[in-house]
């Protein structure tokens, strides 16, 4: 294998890296910053998706997820702390990996971003259309995509053009609107627990595992099963990075860090259960199998129409924000990438607001047109491809790492590193095997594609050949 594949980038902290950041940030901040950048379209409308593919048993298949993504975030919590310069696993893996798996992660990561980006606009939608109808007496058949009768699905693509917007007028995620929308969002989770959960009967639970635990194809040609809809479900977890990137602004890493990240990945794994129990045992599960807006619906049909609309209200106040971020993670990703020369610098231009305008440009123009056309699990599916090998590579850099360098200063260490990295790695090994196989094969054409890219471009522009 030519050396320049394995070539690997110094660990030395960029200039951005090197400012030192007001440590102002404790424990309860970072729990707000995780949970409003995890809460999203997963929990609000991916149960529906979830409850098709595994019955009752998406109850279990939250269970699954959130464990094998609680690893992970502590793994990255390490790396976080470990390497805090901008670029994520994508950095980690340049550092600790060699180029052309940093390649490949960053790849995957631009995916994962672009991807999410659609699929909470997707998700948006399917709470705003019945309420646009309602409000402003718009037929809800003009705001539904392909997948649902409809042409083009116009209010996911309106609000990532409202989105596109704000991020080229410099707009960035505040933490005071972030930990109002935090509250907005558990308020309305709460609420939906509240009134679901006097309605449970056990009835709504037999069968409760009607598909099994493994993926598995029925006649239909679907793919079924607990893990199946945990491969999905997954989507509902990610986005605490957000909490990782925080590092250098908390006041004691060590503990606020790990009580942060554990706290708001416990606080979601709990949060999200209660609410996967009172939704399947407050109505059939095939009521709100696929739902554009299943909790709403469920709602409803318990004969609360109001607390439907206080929800629906509630998810299309707070999901921009998820949509924000991940819409400007994407754009930081692209920049390190393009910074490293593996990507052309004249893309990552930046304007007097700080924005790189031709990327943000042209990654609205793709996801809109994804979020337009194509149906949500699809999405969220490919975006969990991508996040998936993050995942798998941020824990290899962590083992790695500690037997390279074990005595590398680490602000924080992830507890019993030996069973979180390999529970991190087979997990997101599993998950991703219990994808449709659609998105595993379009994942492989995805990263084909870029590893042609790489050889043609990256591998020659690359910083680190000079050097
Ligand atoms: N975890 C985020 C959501 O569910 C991506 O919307």
């Amino acid at each position: 294998m030519p050396s320049s594949l394995l070539r690997r980038k110094p660990l030395q902290l960029e200039p951005g890296g090197e400012r030192q950041l007001v440590r102002t940030l404790s424990w309860p901040h970072l729990m707000a910053l995780g949970v409003g950048a995890i809460v999203g379209t997963g929990i609000l409308t991916l149960i529906g998706v979830g409850a098709a593919k595994a019955g009752p048993a998406v109850i279990l298949s939250f269970a699954v997820a959130g464990a094998i993504c609680a690893c992970a975030a502590l793994a990255y919590a390490e790396m976080a702390t470990t390497i805090p310069v901008s670029g994520s696993a994508y950095t980690y893996s340049y550092v600790v990996l060699g180029e052309v798996l940093a390649w490949i992660i960053g790849w995957s990561l631009i995916l994962e971003y672009s991807l999410v980006v659609s699929a909470v606009a997707v998700g948006w939608s399917g709470y705003a259309a019945p309420l646009l109808e309602s409000w402003l007496g718009v037929p809800t058949a003009l705001m539904r995509g392909p997948e649902a009768g409809g042409i083009v699905n116009l209010p996911a693509v309106g609000i990532i053009v409202v989105v596109a917007v704000l991020l080229l007028r410099g707009t960035r995620e505040s933490a005071t609107v972030n930990a109002a929308l935090v509250l907005v969002k558990i308020a309305a989770l709460v609420v939906f627990v509240a009134f679901a959960l006097p309605a449970f009967d056990a009835a709504h639970l037999e069968p409760f595992d009607p598909y099994g635990f493994p993926k598995r194809v029925g006649a239909d040609g679907v793919e079924r099963g607990v893990m199946a809809a945990a491969a999905i479900i997954f989507f509902a977890f990610y986005g605490f990075d957000a909490i990782a990137t925080a590092a250098e602004e908390t006041r004691n890493p060590g503990r606020d860090l790990m009580i942060g990240i554990v706290g708001s990945m416990a606080a979601c794994v709990l949060i999200y259960v209660a609410v996967a129990v009172a939704a399947v045992g407050a109505v059939s599960y095939t009521r709100f199998a696929d739902s554009p807006e299943p909790l709403a619906l469920i709602l409803r049909e318990l004969g609360r129409p109001l607390v439907a609309q206080y929800l629906a209200a509630s998810a299309v106040i707070a999901l921009p924000t998820v949509i924000l971020a991940f819409f400007y993670g994407q754009s930081r990703i692209f920049f390190t990438m393009a910074r490293d020369g593996m990507l052309p610098q004249g893309l990552a231009q930046v304007s007097s607001t700080g924005t790189p305008v031709r990327i943000t440009l042209f990654t609205a123009a793709v996801v809109t047109v994804l979020a337009g056309f194509v149906p949500l699990g699809e999405l969220a599916a490919l975006a969990n491809a991508g996040t998936l090998a993050a995942f798998v590579a941020v824990a290899a850099c962590m083992l790695v790492m500690r037997l390279r360098d074990p005595d590398a200063p680490r602000t924080f260490r992830a507890p019993v590193p030996w069973l979180i990295g390999p529970v991190t790695i087979l997990g997101c090994g599993y998950l991703f095997l219990s994808l449709p196989a659609t998105t595993q094969l379009w994942f492989a054409i995805w990263n084909v594609f870029g590893l042609v890219f790489y050889a043609l471009y990256g591998r020659k522009h690359a910083v680190a050949a000079a050097g």
